[in-house]
């Protein structure tokens, strides 16, 4: 019986401070406010953990494949460098000022090729990644996949002349494909194009 009520204090007094703590505002959401390592460590893992349980093993197409790699190159300088660097490219101004800070993706990885999908097209809660998969179809995602495996071996030329960097319409949908692999109806409505128009646009 003391045993039940000592525990039921204890319960109580950790809900109270459980309240304290979001509505005292203890916690600090600053972005330039580095987490404290025990978060960080719980953060970390919660995220490995949830992507790597998710992503499983999917079936990919052929990620050597020159014109999926090609198109996903196009894609990436016109939607990921700006966060994820390229070669030519040491840091941006956006990624200075995220927490957490975008992996530069010049460099080799830890990512499967399926955990790489699941990132790309459903996105990270509160970190700048976006779920791509909003408005992009599964074929755009993998040919980003492609070239994100890619990019770490790539010079600065090879990057240029795969993704046509400071080519204005580097994201053109309908370009040397000539099909169309992203959604439709995103195209069609919401006028996607122009927040990737946005993405591109240097500060
Ligand atoms: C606004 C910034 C931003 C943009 C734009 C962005 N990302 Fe990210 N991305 C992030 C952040 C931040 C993380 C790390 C999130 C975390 O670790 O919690 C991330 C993580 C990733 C990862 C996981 C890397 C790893 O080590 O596991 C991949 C892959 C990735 N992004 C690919 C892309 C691709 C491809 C694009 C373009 C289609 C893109 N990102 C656009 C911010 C961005």
């Amino acid at each position: 019986m003391k045993f039940i009520m000592a525990a039921i204090v204890v319960a109580g007094v950790l809900i109270a401070l459980a309240i304290a703590a979001v509505y005292g505002g203890w916690f600090s959401v600053a972005a330039d406010e580095p987490h404290s390592r025990l978060i960080y460590g719980f953060m970390e893992t919660l995220r490995s953990r949830s992507i790597t349980t998710r992503a499983g093993q999917l079936q990919s197409p052929a990620l050597d494949d020159p014109a999926l790699i090609a198109t996903g190159a196009r894609h990436y300088a016109a939607m990921c460098s700006e966060c994820h660097l390229a070669p030519d490219q040491k840091d941006s101004e956006l990624r200075r000022g995220l927490y957490p800070k975008p992996p530069n993706l010049t460099q080799p990885i830890k990512a499967t090729a399926s955990e790489a999908f699941w990132v790309i097209k459903h996105g990270i809660k509160m970190s700048g990644m976006p779920a791509w998969g909003v408005t992009h179809d599964d074929q755009s995602i993998w040919a980003l996949v492609a070239f994100v495996q890619k990019l770490p071996g790539l010079s600065a030329a090879q990057y240029q002349a795969l993704a046509g960097a400071g080519h204005p319409h580097a994201h053109e949908h309908h370009e040397h494909t000539g099909t169309n692999i992203h959604k439709a109806p995103d195209h069609d409505s919401t006028g996607a194009n122009h927040n990737h128009a946005a993405t591109h646009r240097k500060q």
